[in-house]
């Protein structure tokens, strides 16, 4: 099965689960189910510690499930395979940490290729430089090291470095996060370009929602380590469902019942303490506006569909 319907990478049921000193288990994340298609941005987006991370390092094959399987084109990835490797490619928010600081940017970019034996090295420089220039970077700002570059320029020739290789899946996570909003808008675009020219599948995670919403088809909103809430952006964004969604679009005061009235913004500065992963009922129920008496009895499920949110009681499209 490779066709254009089924999607290039998928998570089906994804769990990490971490043991601490005391072999107390922590759900990094739990029943997560995400599919990136060719083509498309998914944007995925919450608060840290939601498990943003921990679920591109499995989509990249960097972290093991303790539950659930990995998807290649429909096949399961096996369990034991370390990483997916030229065929997903990714970008970190501080690009320079990736970056040998001895070597210049032209040399980091061409290495992939020599590492997966791509040519000789006249064709890989050439290659290296072509892929360079098509992100922005002259070939005389090829030959500087990473810390004689802006972040922008920087994280620019760390998608050069991402895609040199033709990779099928970019999984980007926060690239923007580090840099001025004005340098934050020409690697949007960049990225845009890319999804555009090469059909990319593209996983671009974000804590804020507005620049999400600028570049993504998609959206997954997380909350304690499970999607709660997914649906076209537009719909996930302009219409949320989950009440947390709302919180994070800022629109809670117009939901919140009146006897919470003024509450919304000071539940979202504590969302973080409170993230209610070990409760048996919905893990959002500690810090919802609009709890009732059966969202602490059973897990929420994330319902198939278009735009769908994981509460019993979703707000109204
Ligand atoms: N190797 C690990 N061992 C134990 N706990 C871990 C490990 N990696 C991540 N965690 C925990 O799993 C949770 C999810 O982490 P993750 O890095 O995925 O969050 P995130 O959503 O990317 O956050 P941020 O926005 O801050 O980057 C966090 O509570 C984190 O402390
Ligand atoms: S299930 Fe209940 S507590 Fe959870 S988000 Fe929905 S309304 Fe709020
Ligand atoms: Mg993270």
């Amino acid at each position: 099965m490779n066709d254009a319907l089924t999607p290039v990478l998928e998570i089906r049921g994804g769990g990490v689960t971490f043991r601490d000193a005391d072999r107390r288990e922590f759900h990094a994340i739990e029943d997560v189910d995400l599919q990136l298609r060719r083509g498309e941005i998914l944007g995925l987006v919450g608060e840290s510690g939601c498990g943003k991370s921990t679920t591109a390092r499995v989509l990249m094959g960097l972290q093991a499930l303790s539950a659930g399987e990995i998807l290649l084109d429909g096949a399961p990835v096996p369990a034991r395979r370390h990483s997916l490797a030229p065929r997903v490619q990714a970008i970190f928010q501080n690009p320079a940490g990736s970056f040998n600081p001895r070597r210049s940017l032209l040399d980091s970019v061409a290495e992939p290729l020599r590492v997966w034996k791509r040519g000789n090295a006249t064709e890989r420089r050439e290659r290296a430089l072509q892929e360079l220039e098509r992100v922005g970077i002259s070939p005389q700002m090829a030959r500087r090291r990473p810390s004689e570059v802006s972040g922008g320029q920087c994280q620019r020739a760390a998608i050069a470095r991402a895609t040199v290789l033709r990779p099928e899946v970019l999984i980007c996570d926060e690239p923007v996060s580090a840099l001025d909003v004005s340098i934050q808008a020409q690697i949007l675009e960049l990225l845009a370009e890319l999804r555009a020219e090469q059909g990319l599948a593209m996983l671009f995670i974000s804590h804020d929602l507005s620049v999400v919403s600028t570049l993504c088809d998609r959206t997954a909103v997380m909350y304690a380590g499970t999607v709660v809430e997914q649906g076209d952006t537009s719909a996930a964004t302009d219409r949320p469902r989950h009440p947390y969604t709302a919180i994070l679009h800022d629109s809670v005061p117009v939901l919140t019942p009146a006897a919470h009235a003024g509450e919304g913004l000071r539940m979202r500065s504590v969302a973080g303490t409170v993230d209610g992963r070990a409760e048996p009922g919905c893990r959002f129920a500690g810090l919802c506006p609009l709890v009732q008496e059966d969202c602490r009895a059973a897990r929420p499920e994330l319902p198939a569909g278009a735009h769908s949110a994981a509460c019993l009681h979703p707000l109204e499209a």
